[in-house]
């Protein structure tokens, strides 16, 4: 173990993949990132719809986890999950929230606050309506964030499901949908040598975007 702590310690990586200006990066920051994230996939960056996402309870106590990314337009970002979820549970009481990604291959990191409220029923019906049988039996069988007493009661629960619904029948339970966070902050992380980082950020000041850079 006191081997684990030192390589901890000691791992050190030096970003030098890329640099970022003021000057180069688009006006509009939904559009950097949908620039960067063209760069992400055209990269072949593994998981690169997964994002951070951090809420608060309305004490103030946060909690993150990763969620996918499913849609996104016009600084609007959609994820899915369960509405009795502790996440759920979350944004009803602070819809304030913030996303962020991390793409190692490119030393780039995008952080995005905003927002959130739930998706309309058609989207959400839409979306479920493509997932595959398998996910949509799963989303029916997890109370996500609640107790279960075993593995095996989860996959019971599952097994009965498949019975009662099959792949035509199957539709969207109401415990289950979308979010959508509508950003007002972005921040466009470059990794650079000996952590003196470029971080530029969009901030929304009476309708418009006004451009910054912040110290790494
Ligand atoms: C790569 C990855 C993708 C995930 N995608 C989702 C997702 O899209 N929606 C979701 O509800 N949970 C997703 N999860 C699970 C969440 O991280 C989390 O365990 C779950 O949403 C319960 O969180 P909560 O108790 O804070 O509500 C994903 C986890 C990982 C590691």
């Amino acid at each position: 173990m006191d081997k684990l702590h030192e390589q901890i310690t000691k791992l050190r990586e030096d970003f030098t993949k890329g640099t970022l200006s003021e000057k180069d990066v688009k006006q509009n920051p939904f559009e950097q990132f949908e620039n960067w994230l063209a760069q992400a996939v055209e990269s072949q960056v593994p998981e690169v719809q997964a994002m951070t996402l951090a809420t608060a309870s309305k004490e103030g106590i946060p909690s993150s986890r990763i969620v996918y990314l499913r849609e996104f337009d016009n600084n609007q970002f959609w994820f899915y999950g369960n509405y009795q979820s502790r996440k759920a549970k979350q944004l009803a009481e602070n819809p304030n929230a913030s996303l962020s990604f991390f793409w190692p291959a490119l030393e780039r990191q995008i952080r995005i606050q905003g927002t959130v409220t739930k998706c309309t029923d058609a989207y959400s019906d839409n979306y479920f309506n493509n997932r595959p049988y398998e996910s949509k039996i799963g989303s029916w069988a997890s109370a996500q964030s609640s107790e279960v007493s075993s593995r095996e009661e989860l996959m019971q629960k599952v097994e009965e499901l498949k019975k009662h619904f099959s792949a035509d029948t199957i539709k969207r339970p109401e415990f289950w949908g979308g979010w959508i966070l509508k950003a007002n902050y972005y921040e466009f992380w470059q990794g650079r040598k000996s952590r003196l980082h470029d971080r530029i950020v969009y901030e929304l000041e009476e309708g418009s975007w006004k451009i910054k850079r912040l110290n790494p």
